[in-house]
């Protein structure tokens, strides 16, 4: 067993974690979000998405967002995109990344996108056509690659399937989706084979829901297979509106103290990272989901 010696995360919290939230969170939280998460050392944030504010309102403040954000030199400010409209919207704002997203079910990205799987990668081609020629970074999601909220398992058949249409219209990079947590290891990893079919293992990371509490091994299961990215969020927050019932990404604090256990590089300064997730947690009025972070503010009080 050969494990990466360096992991790069992808903060996600900003977008994955706030998109869900029923009370509105002002622009200047969340640029003072993402001004700790940098702080914090996390070189990859995405930080909103240029999506219909009728289907998203909380993330209707994208551009005043991008625009609040003092930017560091060496971070990755990335926004979802799902359509030429929300590229052209996010230009303004030059995002360093995009990111389409797709679904390996049917009904999830007709609930989700409001389209087919097929009618998906056309919308999304020219979206990737035109960041690629200005020079933008895309990066594809691909949901529901282990369980659907609506069709249950999902075979590795269609994870394969969606891999193939991302790479053929140019996306640089897939995001492996466990988007309602119900993932473990082998299943986990089955996904990541079938997508290992169609991308490099450099370009391919995971992305993984807390759900039902597997997060934490299906990370571990992905670095055993030497994958070395992966998508987290601050404090455990987040979920997807059209996946209901499903919670938060695995927490960036849960994360990286596995991963400084286990002597692997992250860049990351784990208090700076509490603190952040604590700043969020108190705004929003509830307890961190990171069990990590609530240990060390435990033994911090003591
Ligand atoms: P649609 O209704 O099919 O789009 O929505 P349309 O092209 O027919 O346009 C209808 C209206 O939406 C028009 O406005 C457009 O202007 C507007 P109206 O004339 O009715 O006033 N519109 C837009 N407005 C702003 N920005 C845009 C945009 N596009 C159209 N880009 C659409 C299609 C994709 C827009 C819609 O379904 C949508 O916004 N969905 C967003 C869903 C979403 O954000 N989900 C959460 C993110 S994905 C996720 O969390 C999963 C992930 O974390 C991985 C995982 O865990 O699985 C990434
Ligand atoms: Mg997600």
């Amino acid at each position: 067993m050969k494990l990466p010696a360096k992991v790069k995360l992808v903060e996600v919290g900003p977008r994955d974690g706030l998109q869900n939230e029923k009370q509105p969170v002002p622009a200047a939280i969340k640029i003072e979000l993402v001004h700790r998460l940098q702080d914090a050392g996390l070189n990859n944030i995405e930080v909103t998405s240029f999506v219909s504010p009728k289907w998203v309102p909380q993330m209707a403040d994208n551009l005043e967002v991008m625009a609040g954000i003092r930017r560091q030199p060496g971070v990755c400010y990335s926004v979802l995109t799902p359509n030429l409209q929300g590229l052209e919207a996010s230009l303004a704002s030059k995002p360093d990344e995009i990111v389409v997203f797709g679904s390996a079910s049917e009904s999830f990205s007709q609930r989700n996108i409001n389209c087919s799987i097929a009618e998906s990668i056309e919308r999304f081609r020219p979206v990737v056509e035109a960041a690629l020629a200005r020079g933008i970074h895309v990066r594809g999601a691909m949901s529901c690659t282990v369980g659907c909220p609506y069709e249950g398992d999902i075979a590795p058949e269609r994870v394969e399937l969606l891999a193939r249409l991302m790479k053929g219209i140019g996306v640089q990079h897939v995001g492996v989706a466990d988007t309602i947590g119900v993932g473990t290891p082998l299943k986990v990893q089955r996904a990541l084979e079938a997508t290992l079919r169609h991308f490099g293992i450099d370009d391919i990371s995971g992305h993984f829901h807390d759900t039902y509490g597997q997060a934490l091994a299906n990370t571990l299961a992905s670095l055993e297979m030497g994958v070395w990215q992966f998508d987290t969020s601050v404090a455990g927050l987040g979920g997807c509106p059209y996946a209901r019932g499903a919670t938060g990404n695995v927490a960036t604090e849960d994360v990286v103290y596995l991963l400084h256990g286990m002597d692997i590089e992250t860049g990351i300064d784990l208090d700076k990272l509490i603190d952040a997730g604590q700043f969020i947690s108190d705004f929003l009025g509830r307890k961190s989901g990171s069990r990590a972070a609530t240990a060390l503010l435990n033994k911090r009080a003591a």
